[in-house]
């Protein structure tokens, strides 16, 4: 059985594309089904990765060698490919360590630029990861604004008539996530941009389970930020992108100094650079930029909108299986979702059944998934969440159910 949107020689050619497909767990296959925790890199990624350090590993910008030249060529380049990916201007490009850097750099330089004051409020959703909770958290209690949370239905999905009601002439930063990491669904971000942005709020997407699954317009999306990381696009870890509208980065001030974001240094004043080096100092993962260009051209190869088409597939067929079964709980069921299915299995921790479904070779995600507070919402500990990415296929959702029922078997 295969997904329609590949045919079974396409997988397989995506598939081989993985070395670490091919690896056994306990004498069984892979089943690799965590991938909104980290994504798994094809060949050309890794062989990007070990190009740059075989053949010119050097610091960029920096440099008048051929070593120097050739790593600043292939850094800007990467830099260029993602700005035609996202349809943004490369100097509104800026590169962190991934989603959680990206959000503690806008919150860090809106706390610099005193943007908030007592009172103010920044809006965020019951759905966010830790990520895009703490660093709000942190500047709210810096300057005694005020964090207000979108509630859930009792369906799991954003109650949108009580966000909007909570975006007002009060809001100055709204800060949302496109995918819950948790539960898989697909926020409607767009509506809330456009209101707050008639209130003059400061808006920012949380995009690191959407960026790997369907296309994404920085443009017409109309946020002033938008971040994700690498590792769950097919990149190597430590490497990110915050999208950033430039009229606005340019008025604001830096983030962290040191060399490549400054024009001119004395002793008594800076000058800083232009974008987007003013928010790059330091000598930066060069090999992981360069990574991450290759993993959008390896996506782009094959086609954001086939890619979504495959997993929706995959978790609409996860659902629909699960939906079957007696005493399994799927959150936010029947919500429209992309990269992950959440669920749980009555009498039966969460934890115990991932270590079940790993002697199965079966790879999940168990747990709070890095949001508590959702967590506290739905009154539970955690969830079983099985994720997907490219390569995975109908076979391995088969594979997970057959290993979830056997798992079910040995501990009730
Ligand atoms: N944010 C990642 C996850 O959801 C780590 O698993």
């Amino acid at each position: 059985m295969n997904a329609s949107a590949f045919t079974s020689d396409e997988l397989d050619q995506i598939r081989d594309e993985f070395p670490i497909l091919k690896r056994e767990i306990k004498g069984r296959p892979l089943v690799y089904l965590d991938n909104a925790a980290t994504s798994q890199s094809p060949r050309c990624v890794l062989e990007a990765s070990r190009t740059y350090y075989e053949s010119y590993n050097a610091n960029i910008h920096r440099g008048v060698h051929r070593l120097a030249q050739e790593a600043t060529a292939a850094y800007e380049g990467a830099r260029d490919t993602i700005a035609t990916h996202f349809n943004c201007q490369r100097e509104e490009v800026i590169f962190t360590s991934g989603t959680t850097d990206g959000i503690n750099l806008v919150s860090g330089i809106l706390g610099r630029a005193k943007y908030l004051k007592a009172g103010d409020e920044i809006l965020i959703s019951a759905l966010e990861h830790h990520s895009n909770i703490v660093p709000w958290r942190l500047l709210a209690d810096e300057v005694g604004a005020i964090l207000k949370v979108i509630p859930l239905t009792a369906d799991e999905v954003w109650d949108i008539d009580a966000a909007k009601a909570l975006i007002t002439e009060r809001t100055k930063i709204v800060a949302l996530s496109h995918v819950s990491n948790a539960i898989g669904i697909i926020n409607p971000i767009e509506s809330l941009i456009s209101l707050a942005k008639e209130q003059g709020a400061i808006t920012l997407v949380d995009a690191a389970q959407s960026a790997p699954h369907f296309p994404l317009d920085f443009q017409q999306m109309g946020a002033d930020f938008i971040v994700f990381s690498g590792h769950k696009m097919y990149a190597p870890t430590g490497i990110g992108v915050l999208l950033g509208r430039r009229e606005l980065m340019e008025t604001l001030p830096p983030y962290r100094g040191g060399g490549e974001m400054i024009k001119q240094v004395t002793f008594d004043q800076i000058t800083y650079n232009d974008l987007p080096g003013k928010y790059e100092a330091g000598t930066p993962n060069i090999e992981g930029v360069i990574a991450l260009g290759e993993a959008i051209n390896f996506i782009n190869r094959i086609g954001l909108s086939k890619i979504q088409a495959h997993e929706s597939e995959l978790s609409t067929y996860l659902e629909s299986q699960l939906s079957k079964r007696e005493g399994i709980r799927i959150y936010a069921a029947g919500a429209k979702k992309a990269g992950a299915v959440s669920f749980a299995v009555d009498a039966i921790h969460h934890y115990d059944l991932g270590t079940l479904l790993d002697q199965f070779g079966v790879a999940v995600r168990t747990g709070h998934h890095c949001c508590q507070p959702l967590m506290q919402c739905l009154n539970i500990t955690g969830t079983v969440r099985a994720s997907f990415g490219v390569y995975n296929s109908l076979e391995e959702i088969d594979q997970l159910l057959a290993a979830l029922d056997k798992s079910r078997q040995m501990l009730l």
